[in-house]
Parts: structure tokens; C-alpha cells; sequence
């Protein structure tokens, strides 16, 4: 190493007097690129050096309006324009429903970014060399003197004057420090191979013990007793039971949600007398039944119940929903054709809800009625 480069000049004093003195003198006389360091806050330092606030706010603040912007478009985008869902009613772009996840958004942004910016672009990490660093005047003052350091780069630097202003404040010791060969060629002790290398055993540690805990201890005793339990599993061999099926039927007489049982099955008669339509001819049922009486019921019975059907004799006709049975028939005993089948028609009861079935039952009325009009129909 041929020449030393010079980073800066330090000087310690013993009180926090004394270094409120020379930072207020050393400002006023005009210097730039100076430092103190002090073992704890010394109050009115940052004024007496004239610090500016720091511009980690900004950062802060861009960071935060871009939360706030990143998630309001993401959320307009996913739900107006990607995959739009109406839910509970409200609008594509529902701005109170955004709120929590955009304020969120928000201070994560500006938390996680502001920190990140503060180390590295302000701090320079992965750069973690600093002249100062390992120095007597760094152990002097994180212990019990107060320092001041002026920067080489300063542009009043004059290295005589300067030792002669500190002497004059009545400095204990003046210092000069010097930049290491590592800090010139900015080697980054932090990709030292001995760090690496002690990154690699953490990570292997830290996943050879996740692993180890999760797979292995908590299946040893006495960790394991919760899997060890008698349990039933289904479909499983069971010897509790005397028929030694693990899964028990329902209760006798169990009635699933939305599966009501058919009281009727074998008495067509008697659903004729005692069930009725639950549906009003509205508007909106009879074009439900229409709808569904077209695509169920049309192809053999014809779009009027005529008989016509559509099939070409891949299925015999059926009788004409026109007739005077028919007509004469209850709403119960029609419902249960579409409900049972009758001889060779199947039946529709898993094809269509209740509800379509009663409409199919309210459009075939009207059916009838329209094809037999009487005088008082037109009036
Ligand atoms: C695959 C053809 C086919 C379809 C589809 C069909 N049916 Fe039928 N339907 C028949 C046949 C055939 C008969 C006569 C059965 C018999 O021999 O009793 C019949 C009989 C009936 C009867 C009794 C008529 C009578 O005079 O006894 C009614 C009511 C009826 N169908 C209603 C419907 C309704 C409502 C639908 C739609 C949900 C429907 N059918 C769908 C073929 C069909």
C-alpha cells in the first residue's frame, strides 16, 4: 500500500457542552460534511448543526401512494374488469369495500419500502465498511467522549486550519483517520465466504429442524397421542358397531335439506286431491314454464301439448295434454306425471326443481286454455 487516503479529521471532547460549542462553531464557519458522535442523544445538537430534516419521509410518503394506487387498480381490474361478481348487490367498483384492503396495502408499502430504502440506499447496505469503524475514536466515543468528525471531501477542508480550530475549542485529542485498503476497493465483508458460509448452516439448521419437528418428533411419544386416538374413519371397518360399518345410516325418517320426500309415489289419485299449485300465474312463473315445458316436455308432447312430437317415431307419441281428461285433471295429478312418469315416460323429478315443476303445470293451463278459449276468455 503505497499512499494512505485521508477520510476525515476527529477531535474528542469531554462534555456535551464542549461539543454543542464546536458543532455551532464548526457550522457557522462553514462546514458541509461533518459529523458528531455523541455516547447518547444530545438535545439541541440537531439544531446548533443545522441539520435539514431527513428525506426518508418522502420516500415514505411516494411509497405509501403507491400502496394506495397499486391496490385500488389491482382491485378495480379484478373485480370490473377480469372476473366482475356481483356481490350482496353492490357495484363492480365498491370503494367502501376496498378500503381496508387499499389502507393496508398502503402501510405495508410504505413500512416494508421505507425500511428498505432507509438500508439500502441511505445505510448502502450491503456495504457495512465505514472508516470510522474499528477506530479509537469510535470506542472513545460510544463510550464516554464526545466526538466530531470533518470530512476530507468537505470543500473548506484545510487540514491545518482545521487542527487548529479544534485546538482552539479545546479538543482532548485530534485524530486523523484514514480509509483501509478494504474500504477503497470496496470490499463487502458481508460476502465473505466465512458469512456465506455461516448463511448456508442456517439455513440447513433452520430447515433440517422444521423438517425434524414436523415429520418426526411430533409422531414420537409422547407427542403423537393426538393421532393415536381412537377415531372412526369413514368408510372404514368399525368393530363398535355391531354390523361393523364405521359410517352409521341417518335416523329413520332423516329428511335432507332441500330433498322433501314424495308422499304420493304409489297413489296418483290421492296426489290429485291433495296437493295444489303453490305458484301464481305470473308473468315471470308461466315464462318459467314455458321455458322448461319447451326444453323438457315439447319434444314428444309438441310445443302445444297436441301431441305432436318432435322425435320422428324414435319414441311412440304421447296422448294430447289437450284432452278432456286432461282439462278435467287437478293441477296434483298432472304434477305427478312430471313427479313419477307414467308407463313409458320417465320420470322428470331430477331433471327439475319443484318450483319448475309447478310452473311447467301452471303453462300447461295455459296452454289449455289458449287452444280452447271460450267467449269469456276474450273479454
Ligand atoms: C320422451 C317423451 C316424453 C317427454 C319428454 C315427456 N313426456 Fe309426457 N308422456 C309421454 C308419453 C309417451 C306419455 C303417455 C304415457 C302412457 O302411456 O301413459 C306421456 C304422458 C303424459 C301425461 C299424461 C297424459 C295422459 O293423457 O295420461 C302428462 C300429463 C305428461 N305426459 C306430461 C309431461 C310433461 C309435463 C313433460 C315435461 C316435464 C313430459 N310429459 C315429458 C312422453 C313424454
Amino acid at each position: 500500500m503505497s499512499e494512505k487516503k485521508l477520510y476525515s479529521v476527529t477531535a474528542l471532547f469531554n462534555t456535551p457542552d464542549e461539543i454543542s460549542k464546536a458543532a455551532e462553531v464548526i457550522t457557522n464557519e462553514g462546514y458541509k460534511n461533518f459529523d458528531v458522535n455523541t455516547p447518547y442523544p444530545v438535545h439541541g445538537l440537531s439544531s446548533k448543526m443545522k441539520l435539514k430534516p431527513s428525506t426518508l419521509g418522502y420516500f415514505a410518503l411516494a411509497l405509501g401512494l403507491s400502496g394506495a394506487t397499486i391496490a385500488l387498480l389491482f382491485m378495480y381490474w379484478t373485480m370490473s374488469i377480469d372476473y366482475p361478481m356481483i356481490i350482496g348487490g353492490k357495484p363492480f367498483f365498491a370503494l367502501p369495500a376496498f378500503i381496508p384492503v387499499t389502507f393496508e396495502v398502503t402501510v405495508l408499502l410504505a413500512s416494508v419500502g421505507t425500511v428498505l430504502v432507509m438500508l439500502f440506499l441511505f445505510f448502502k447496505l450491503p456495504n457495512n465498511s465505514h472508516p470510522l469503524h474499528d477506530t479509537e475514536y469510535m470506542k472513545k466515543v460510544s463510550n464516554d467522549k464526545f466526538g466530531i468528525s470533518i470530512e476530507a471531501k468537505d470543500p473548506k477542508f484545510n487540514l491545518e486550519q482545521i487542527k487548529e480550530l479544534f485546538a482552539s475549542l479545546g479538543a482532548e485529542k485530534i485524530e486523523e483517520i484514514y480509509y483501509d485498503e478494504e474500504e477503497i476497493n470496496h470490499k463487502n465483508k458481508i460476502f465473505e465466504p466465512k458469512f456465506i458460509a455461516f448463511l448456508f448452516v442456517v439455513a440447513i439448521v433452520v430447515a433440517g429442524g422444521t423438517y425434524f419437528t414436523l415429520n418426526k418428533l411430533l409422531y414420537m411419544s409422547p407427542f403423537n397421542f393426538m393421532l393415536d386416538q381412537h377415531r372412526v374413519d369413514p368408510q372404514a371397518k368399525e368393530t363398535i358397531f355391531q354390523d361393523g360399518f364405521g359410517m352409521r345410516p341417518p335416523v329413520e325418517g332423516t329428511v335432507a335439506r332441500g330433498f322433501m320426500p314424495y308422499l304420493y309415489q304409489e297413489d296418483p289419485e290421492k296426489a290429485g286431491m291433495l296437493l295444489s299449485n303453490p305458484l301464481m300465474a305470473t308473468e315471470e312463473n308461466l315464462k318459467l314454464g314455458q321455458n322448461k315445458y319447451n326444453t323438457f316436455c315439447s319434444p314428444c308432447h309438441g310445443y302445444f301439448g297436441k301431441g305432436d312430437s318432435r322425435l320422428n317415431g324414435q319414441f311412440p307419441n304421447p296422448p294430447s295434454l289437450q284432452s278432456e281428461k286432461l282439462i278435467q285433471w287437478q293441477d296434483g295429478r298432472i304434477y305427478h306425471v312430471i313427479q313419477v312418469g307414467q308407463n313409458i315416460m320417465p320420470s322428470y323429478a331430477k331433471q327439475l326443481t319443484e318450483k319448475e315443476k309447478w310452473a311447467i303445470v301452471l303453462y300447461i293451463r295455459a296452454l289449455q286454455r289458449a287452444l280452447n278459449a271460450k267467449e269469456e276468455d276474450l273479454k
